[in-house]
């Protein structure tokens, strides 16, 4: 829903502070598998979200600039507002009162919307730090606190929502996520560069997951290469956590063939992995549902700042982002 003639006035000011901050994600193992109860290896992208206060509105009422979406909490509006109004439910049933919730807020995001980045979740997460943080809330700024922000919500957006989006958005650095929650979060590990790319539109991820399961049912090949995908996970975490990143990039090469056969690549997803791996990057795939969508490569002695602008070409959107442990 664009807003391109809304009256945006009171959305000008925000204070330097307070702020509420939270990632975005990247699958970099385990997509799809994760379904069938495979441990997924999942970067946070750092401080992608970051929600200001602009002081005191009728109703919670948030503005992201860059997707140039004003969003009004209404339970029976449409599926942005109701997913607003589930995050003020969810403020509220964690005892903060009105006056701190019915605020404007400025979302500044440097993230695409819908493109599998988690950006949802990122949302809740940062608008409800804020909010926690008015009403001297701080207790609720922790990463397993700050997840409820986002429960209600992803419902709306996800139907049965695994949670990662708003495990990752939450913790920060790298976790490690298994059906139900974070199995750990991985601490010791060196800085790498990420460098994320949209592709473009792609089916929704409900679709893609019920085809997958259709296929593991059906066809002996799929499950096979599900339950491959499930080892590159578990290989690939034990090379992150020995500090192995040639490794763990053999295993995204490995994991992105997987998933091509599973026939959820694309020609432009295929073209950005190989200008990736062109330019040096340890490892190079599709991220999240796939059949359109993001890539993820990770890189460390190459610089892909060079890259970046060649692949902003040829993609709708794409950025570089660090990766280091969330607590050292
Ligand atoms: O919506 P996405 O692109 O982040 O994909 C989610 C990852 C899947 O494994 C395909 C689905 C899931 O619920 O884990």
């Amino acid at each position: 829903m664009k807003n391109m003639h809304e009256d945006l006035s009171g959305f000008d000011s925000p204070k330097p502070s307070p702020e509420g901050r939270a990632c975005a994600k990247a699958i970099l193992l385990g997509e799809h598998a994760v379904v069938f109860g495979a441990p997924a290896l999942i970067a946070a992208l750092p401080d992608c979200i970051i929600s200001h206060d602009c002081g005191p509105s009728d109703l919670l009422d948030v503005y992201i600039e860059s997707w140039n979406l004003r969003i009004k909490a209404d339970s029976l509006g449409n599926e942005n507002s109701r997913a607003l109004a589930a995050i003020d439910k969810s403020l509220e049933g964690l005892g903060i009162s009105e006056n701190f919730r019915r605020r404007r807020v400025l979302v500044k995001s440097r993230i695409p919307s819908q493109a599998g980045l988690g950006s949802s979740a990122g949302l809740a997460i940062s608008a409800g730090r804020l909010i926690a943080g008015l009403a001297g809330r701080d207790d609720l700024a922790a990463p397993e606190k700050s997840v409820l922000f986002a429960e209600e919500s992803e419902k709306i957006f996800h139907g049965k929502a695994s949670g990662a989006d708003a495990a990752a958005a939450a913790a920060g650095g790298i976790v490690v996520f298994k059906k139900g929650g974070i199995l750990e979060q991985i601490n010791d590990f060196p800085k790498l560069q990420l460098l994320v790319a949209y592709s473009g539109s792609r089916p929704p991820t409900r679709k893609l997951v019920e085809r997958i399961s259709r296929q593991r049912e059906t066809d002996q090949k799929s499950r096979r290469l599900l339950d491959s995908l499930e080892n590159l996970s578990l290989e690939g975490i034990s090379a992150l956590k020995a500090g192995d990143i040639n490794l763990l990039g053999k295993t995204m090469n490995n994991a992105h063939r997987f998933l091509s056969d599973l026939d959820l690549s694309t020609e432009k997803i295929e073209n950005l992995v190989k200008r990736c791996r062109n330019a040096g990057a340890l490892g190079a795939k599709l991220t999240g549902a796939g059949g359109g969508g993001c890539i993820a490569a990770v890189f460390m002695e190459k610089d892909p700042a060079n890259l970046l602008s060649e692949i902003r070409d040829i993609s709708s959107w794409a950025d570089i982002f660090t990766i280091q442990p969330a607590r050292p």
